[in-house]
């Protein structure tokens, strides 16, 4: 037997008990005549004790060879703590060793392994073993861990089924590049890995799986930013004989569950809904942050004609009001313009007025604005005295999307966007296509199972841009948590989608023959949705770095600095999968 407790379970109660513990060596308070020792495991911390004079001289001896993060195991005595510790759970007790077994030494680690540790994110990337030795990495795996567990339990209580579906497949549409793994038995021939389980999970309503589920890794090539990763998980979800509104609360009601359960957060409320039209009109984003407001104005009609060239020149001149922030100097100002024109937000300015505690105005455009025309500015964007607004302009979706990062800069600089708020929002009624410039012609918002929206119908064939979807997502705290839509389910609709993407009948028939031969033998109406198990867990623990909720997280480049992953192929195993390797241009 290892041990008879773990680290983090010894109280008062057991004061007097022989116990047996063994984890690693925290920390180690060498005072000559008296030794303290923190060891630690998963459940916490606890204390040794060793006094010459009242343990074997061996032990003592024993103890001072020991160094930070040595395996040990240790057997003694629970005491009374002179000197209680109230932070710590087992802080009233000690254990007085009175067996000392090295079960393993340890080099020095490259950093402290301790809650605010002195290592940088690439070192422990490296060594993320050891970093996830540390609690708030610990801390949040767990949360990983109930949540997955809760979804499971939720899930099953309302008669989903968890069904596994293939990794090595064909490529599926959603939209972001394959991952290609070579076929060694048939060569030339690569399988992709799933960006999701789109089709499988339709092919599975045909087969009468009425209500799948699955928490399932999906794999993608597109560029990585703090909320995304190449492989990333997914609680992936499709039920049939339902409607829009049944997807909605059958999955508002898991969410409402994990937080309940996970956060001991309770939602009262149904969840607020907004159309993708309205959400981008107010706040320039299909994932908008409702935890504040600052919602956008539109100012064409008090700033335009006034003689001021950039705004009379632009589609739309919008105006945020940040509520108390008239007290920002020359400078800060100064700052928030260099901001926005960053190449990243790529605002060519900022124009902004101050609503003095005076009642006057202050504005960069003074001479093209007087103090009635700004008050004017103010009365249109709802800013009172102490208020300060903040104004871009351009043509629409442009400065829409500018101020949007603009709103979110400012809700962080002024606080607004509190880890411990969660503010969900349906956004519905997605556009079914977008216009892509480059390639001159439509692509699928969503992807091509998509169905568009019955009082949309007739848009299909004459203005096809202008059609909506049963398309929905589920934002939160400014996250795309999810999404879904309720799927095409009839051969000739999904025929007539193809045709809109720009597949002729052989590539369709290529690509999805599979699913579009299924569609023959009776499917049935059906939708479903994902959320990103990821962004959910990271939301949840108030993050916005999905990187931290995954025990090894792959870095900015896509790389696993631990394994050195992606790495070359030996010339063996590239001639055996009939692979060449072009030469890298540096
Ligand atoms: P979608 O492509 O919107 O839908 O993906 C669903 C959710 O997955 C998360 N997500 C990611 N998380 C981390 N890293 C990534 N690279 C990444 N990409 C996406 C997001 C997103 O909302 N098959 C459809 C779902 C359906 O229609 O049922 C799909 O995959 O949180």
């Amino acid at each position: 037997m290892y041990r008879s407790h773990t680290c983090g379970e010894l109280r008062s109660s057991h004061i007097g008990e022989t116990v047996k513990i063994a984890g690693w060596v925290q920390t180690i308070r060498d005072k000559g005549n008296i030794i303290w020792i923190d060891m630690r495991d998963r459940y916490g911390i606890v204390q040794i004790v060793a006094e010459k004079g009242v343990v074997t001289d061996e032990v003592i001896a024993q103890l001072k060879d020991l160094g930070r993060e040595f395996v040990v195991q240790i057997a003694g005595e629970v005491i009374e703590r002179y000197q209680k510790n109230p932070e710590l759970p087992t802080g009233d007790i000690e254990i007085k060793a009175t067996e000392v077994v090295l079960l393993n030494a340890s080099l020095v680690p490259p950093f402290t392994i301790e809650d605010q540790t002195d290592g940088g994110e690439e070192l422990r990337m490296k060594y993320r073993y050891l970093d996830l030795r540390r609690n708030p990495v610990q801390d949040k795996l767990k949360l990983r861990h109930k949540v997955s567990l809760e979804t499971r339990k939720y899930l099953d209580t309302v008669d989903f089924m968890e069904v596994e579906t293939p990794y090595l497949i064909k490529s599926t549409p959603e939209g972001a590049r394959d991952f290609v793994v070579p076929s060694r038995m048939n060569p030339g021939q690569f399988y992709a890995l799933p960006q999701s389980p789109q089709t499988f999970k339709q092919l599975l309503m045909v087969s009468g799986y009425d209500r799948y589920y699955q928490i399932v890794k999906c794999f993608r090539d597109e560029d990585l930013r703090a909320d995304r990763q190449p492989e990333f998980t997914q609680i992936d979800c499709e039920m049939a004989f339902v409607e829009q509104e049944d997807v909605l609360n059958t999955f508002e009601g898991l969410i409402k569950h994990l937080f309940k359960t996970c956060r001991n957060h309770e939602f009262t409320e149904d969840f607020p809904r907004m159309t993708y039209a309205e959400a981008m009109e107010r706040y320039g984003s299909d994932k908008p942050d409702i935890r504040f407001g600052m919602e956008f104005v539109n100012l064409n009609a008090v700033a335009q004609n006034k003689g001021f060239g950039v705004f009379d020149d632009a589609e739309l001149v919008l105006g945020i009001t940040v509520k108390g922030a008239a007290e920002y100097t020359r400078k800060q100002l100064d700052a928030l313009i260099n901001w926005v024109k960053r190449p990243q937000i790529g605002a060519k300015g900022m124009i902004y007025s101050k609503c003095n505690e005076d009642g006057t105005f202050k504005s960069s455009v003074d001479k093209f604005f007087d103090q009635a025309a700004l008050a004017e500015w103010a009365k249109v964007a709802q800013a009172e005295k102490g208020d300060l607004i903040l104004v871009l302009s351009g043509d629409t979706d442009t400065v829409r999307s500018q101020m949007n990062e603009l709103r979110l800069h400012m809700g962080t600089e002024q606080g607004l966007r509190d880890p411990n708020v969660f503010a969900p929002l349906w956004v519905l009624d997605f556009p079914l296509l977008e216009w892509d410039e480059e390639s001159q012609r439509y692509h699928a918002m969503h992807h091509p199972f998509t169905s568009p929206k019955k009082e949309d119908f007739d848009l299909i064939d004459t203005d096809p841009g202008k059609v909506r979807a049963n398309a929905y997502d589920l934002a939160m705290n400014g996250v795309e948590l999810g999404g879904g839509s309720i799927r095409i389910h009839d051969k000739k609709l999904q025929g007539r989608m193809f045709e809109l993407l720009g597949f002729t009948d052989e590539e369709a028939k290529e690509q999805f023959g599979f699913l579009m031969n299924a569609f023959e033998y009776g499917a049935p109406p059906h939708g479903g949705l994902a959320f990103g198990f990821d962004r959910l867990v990271a939301t949840m623990g108030g993050s916005d770095s999905i990187r931290d909720y995954i025990a090894f997280p792959k870095n900015n480049n896509g790389r696993d600095v631990m394994i050195n992953s992606p790495s070359p192929l030996a010339n063996e195993q590239l001639t055996e999968l009939y692979l060449d390797t072009l030469p890298v241009e540096k």
